[in-house]
């Protein structure tokens, strides 16, 4: 196999010089934020021999060098993070121009994780329809921390589809594995083809997943899953036509109820606000299923100001999801961060944990800080920057049949408010000249507390 040492020890050099400035106001409390450089998609998510496991996409060498790895963070109780560096590199022919997003399956005390190996081959290209390979690989780990060699387990898929398939994402058990791969078909329509296989070696086309109609031209990481009795289809379609409440950003992520028919109408958004993308869904010991996605979109209009100060781009708490009677599936911050309340506070905290419970059909607004603020009309939602900290970022809204229940939590740069119990969630990027945050209330409300909060312990065992 051939090496590409080069551009390891660019990336290697790149996170070992990694520091966390202190001053640093936007750099965050309670998100995991990469160490330097570029994160996106959070990748491998499981929980495996006493602890939580969260890779994801990393670049640590951007903006000088945009290449993917996989960075590695890990966690017993998902408050307390430790950072393990880069367990994988784009350094062999396998996955030289990334190791993108993946998966990972735990079974009989191993840690597998699938991932897609990207290479661009050489000549005139437009790396769509001729010039990019996309290897599924797949490595193992008796500890979670050493990986096996790469074995490159599927690299031909079926004729119709452009040379966009990646981000396997692998379930399953004794002898029984299935693998979806998010990808854009040649008349540019987003699908998901799911693999058997008995050994995670060979796998074998089971079926293509799509809607009749097309709904993007491309699907990224796809999610098959099960809650109950209740089997769903989370993807990430790009290219869909925004409306007025619903696809308002670049990228959509969502999913579909699999007893519905697929189609526009029946996807539901995870996220209404500006930033959230690319979600990975596990089950933990408990039983929990929990969703972690990247506070950020592809190709966004709007910027992303944390880039001046050596690293850019978080990642959302942990939300635990749960089911309505009708079957949507509600995000819950996981319990563990309530640990990280400190006290209770009337203003202007650093960081906070803030609820807010009213009558369903009081309108009132809440300032969530100086430069934003949450509008709560009788059917709509109006999340609005009125100043420049949104970084060109202006307004989100979304529609709702009564809201009863407003926990917002903000922390550096980050903004995530969930809306009761969770049945719709809004997440933002903000970048404020100052450190804290200033909140209010206009309107009547029941109920208000406000919490300031603690840091997360962050442990560098690189
Ligand atoms: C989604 C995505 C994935 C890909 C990865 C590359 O954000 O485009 O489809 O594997 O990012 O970093």
């Amino acid at each position: 196999m051939v090496k590409y040492d080069k551009t390891t020890a660019l990336l290697r050099m790149a996170d070992q010089n990694a520091r966390i400035d202190p001053s640093d106001f936007w750099r965050c409390g309670f998100h995991l934020t990469p160490p330097a450089g570029w994160l996106n998609d959070p990748n491998g998510l499981c929980r495996f021999q006493g602890y939580y496991h969260v890779f994801f996409q990393y670049a640590p060498a951007y903006p000088q060098n945009g290449q993917k790895a996989w960075g590695h963070y890990r966690s017993p109780d998902l408050i307390n993070w430790e950072y393990l560096g880069i367990p994988l590199y784009p350094d062999t022919d396998l996955d030289k121009d990334g190791a993108y997003s993946g998966s990972a399956l735990v079974e009989n005390d191993r840690m597998y994780l699938f991932y897609t190996g990207n290479v661009k081959e050489p000549g005139e290209h437009d790396f769509t329809h001729s010039g990019r390979l996309s290897n599924t690989i797949l490595v193992e780990s008796r500890d979670g921390i050493h990986f096996s060699e790469k074995r490159c387990v599927l690299d031909s898929y079926p004729s119709d589809y452009t040379c966009h398939i990646r981000d396997p994402k692998v379930s399953g058990k004794d002898g029984r594995y299935d693998m979806v791969l998010g990808g854009r078909r040649r008349e540019d329509k987003g699908a998901v083809l799911r693999y058997t296989s008995k050994d995670k070696e060979n796998w074998e086309l089971a079926e293509e997943i799509t809607t009749e109609k097309p709904f993007g031209y491309m699907w990224e990481c796809p999610d098959l899953i099960q809650i109950g009795e209740r089997h769903y289809l989370a993807v990430c379609p790009q290219g869909l036509e925004a409306e007025e409440y619903r696809f308002q950003n670049n990228h959509q992520a969502g999913y579909f109820l699999l007893t519905r028919e697929r189609t526009a109408e029946n996807f539901v958004e995870w996220d209404m606000g500006f930033d959230f993308y690319a979600p990975q869904i596990f089950m933990d010991e408990k039983g929990r299923h929990i969703m972690i996605g990247w506070i950020g979109l592809p190709d966004e209009p709007y910027g992303n100001r944390d880039e001046k100060n050596g690293w850019t781009q978080a990642l959302s708490l942990p939300r635990v999801l749960t089911q309505t009677a009708e079957g949507l599936l509600r995000q819950y911050p996981a319990e563990e961060l309530e640990q990280l309340r400190e006290k209770k506070v009337l203003q202007n905290p650093i960081r906070y944990d803030w609820i807010v419970t009213k009558e369903k059909k009081q309108t009132v607004t809440l300032r969530l800080s100086k430069e934003l603020e949450l509008k709560i009309n009788e059917q709509e939602v109006l999340l609005q920057f009125t100043g420049d900290s949104g970084a060109g970022r202006t307004a989100r809204k979304a529609l709702h049949a009564g809201i009863e229940e407003i926990r917002v939590l903000a922390d550096g740069s980050v903004l995530e408010i969930y809306f009761n119990h969770g049945e719709m969630v809004m997440t933002t990027r903000i970048y404020q000249e100052t450190p804290g945050f200033e909140v209010g209330i206009e309107g009547k409300v029941s109920s208000s507390t406000l919490y300031e909060m603690k840091k997360m312990s962050w442990t560098d065992l690189r």
